[in-house]
């Protein structure tokens, strides 16, 4: 028989991600459960949940719909790929997708939001190819930006830190200056200023040729950046500048997806639609990896020229549109939209707009962002770098809420389905954490 030896339960195996493994095991801060908005620790207590996972478990934690979808699947079938032969809950899951996108055609279905990423990336650069302009090879990011951490995602992401282990990533990406400039601090919603920002596109097409440029890809809110809102225009003015060369628009809408706005996708709450978006987390409220990018009608037809027995597109994965996470996207969908979760969100979002201002007397606090269930408060620095932010997270996790500290702000984006007196309690927590 081949049972389990009975390991030690050790630390050391797993290596984790994005976590310093000393600072780790000095404290290592755990959870077993979660329900609704509140995780559940190894020490039995209960914390908010101010993340929604990592700005994914949009409808809250344990939704009994979701759960039971997922165990019937895998019952049933539990496995099979969609490569040249197929399984009906992938299209399902496509098809509902795009209905809540009009405007969007086609879904390409990937495990997460790295894949998704650069899958939007390649697609944009074969979509080039494919229209004889071939040329096009520069792919433009933000500084600031997270587009996951595979190599098409990190050479248009702006995170210096995640970037340096690797040296030359992608040799054609270049970078648009970031949008939290000093003159927009403690901006409600989108800041008023900086839509010029957005004109650094067009730097790049006057230096390097509009034939050159394939694509540019934002986050209409950036988020693991720190919570940054477009300035009001921006996001138009990248639009104009990208019909005016025949450039992509990419959005990355791995976090604005799925209500995080009050809308099904950040491109509807800012009415300006790119020509491909992505998704992840939110998509199967984080129950089961998937990701995916959308694509307009025009972006499928230019594959649509090859021979007729080959690939429209050399590229995809195995678990591609996998039945389980297919399963659990199509009873998070049917929660999102029986529970109403996406127009709590335009409920919830003054009040915790009114919350996070609120918080602007504290001392040290230098600015505070908001979008939606999206917030930021940010620290002046105290000592190395994300100092202050880290021992912030630290208190309130030891006071029972759960945030993630990026530089010297701590972001939140909390479950969708939050509720005002949940609000009110993140609010106490920061303000006792910040004076303690
Ligand atoms: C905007 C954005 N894109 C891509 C990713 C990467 O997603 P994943 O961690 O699922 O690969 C993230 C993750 O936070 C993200 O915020």
């Amino acid at each position: 028989m081949n049972e389990r030896p009975n390991l030690p339960n050790d630390l050391d195996s797993f290596w984790m991600p994005f976590t310093s493994s000393r600072a780790f095991k000095a404290n290592p801060r755990m959870v077993t459960a979660a329900e609704g908005s509140h995780y559940i620790g190894v020490d039995g207590k209960r914390r908010i949940d101010g993340t929604g996972g990592l700005w994914c478990c949009n409808a809250g934690h344990a939704n009994p719909k979701i759960i039971e979808a997922i165990q019937r699947q895998a019952a049933s079938l539990d496995f099979a790929h969609s490569f040249g032969q197929g399984h009906p809950l992938a299209f399902e899951v496509a098809s509902r997708l795009v209905a809540l996108a009009p405007g969007f055609d086609q879904v390409f279905l990937t495990n997460s939001g790295s894949e998704a990423v650069d899958t939007a990336l390649k697609i944009a650069l074969a979509y080039h190819a494919a229209k004889g302009e071939g040329t096009r090879r520069i792919l433009v990011g933000r500084e600031k930006a997270y587009h996951g951490i595979n190599f098409g995602g990190l050479s248009v992401g702006g995170i210096g830190l995640n970037k340096g282990q690797f040296g030359t990533l992608y040799p054609d990406a270049h970078h648009m200056r970031h949008t939290a400039t000093p003159e927009n601090r403690f901006s409600r919603g989108q800041p008023l200023q900086g839509a010029d920002l957005a004109n650094d596109l067009q730097r790049v097409v006057d230096t390097y040729g509009a034939h050159r440029v394939a694509a540019v890809i934002v986050e209409p809110v950036a988020g693991a950046g720190g919570v940054l809102p477009p300035p009001v225009g921006y996001l138009e003015r990248l639009r104009e500048i990208c019909d005016a060369h025949g450039i992509l628009l990419i959005f990355d809408e791995v976090i604005t997806g799925f209500g995080r706005l009050g809308t099904s996708f950040g491109h509807q709450y800012f009415d300006v639609t790119p020509d491909l978006f992505t998704v992840a987390k939110g998509v199967t409220n984080a129950t089961v990896p998937m990701g995916g990018v959308f694509a307009q009608g025009h972006i499928r037809e230019a594959f649509l020229s090859g021979p007729e027995a080959m690939p429209d597109l050399f590229h995809g994965y195995t678990y591609s549109g996998h039945p389980l996470a297919a399963a659990a996207c199509l009873a998070t969908l049917d929660v999102y939209r029986d529970e109403g979760i996406f127009e709590n969100v335009t409920r919830m979002a003054p009040v915790w707009e009114d919350m996070l201002h609120g918080l602007s007397d504290l001392p040290g606090v230098i600015d505070i962002r908001n979008t939606g269930l999206m917030g930021a408060v940010e620290f002046a620095p105290d000592g190395a770098p994300g100092n202050k932010a880290r021992a912030i997270y630290a208190e309130l996790w030891d006071l029972g809420l759960i945030v993630r500290p990026i530089g010297d702000s701590v972001a939140m984006s909390p479950p969708l389905t939050i509720t005002e007196d949940l609000i009110g309690e993140i609010g106490a927590l920061i303000r006792k954490a910040a004076a303690e």
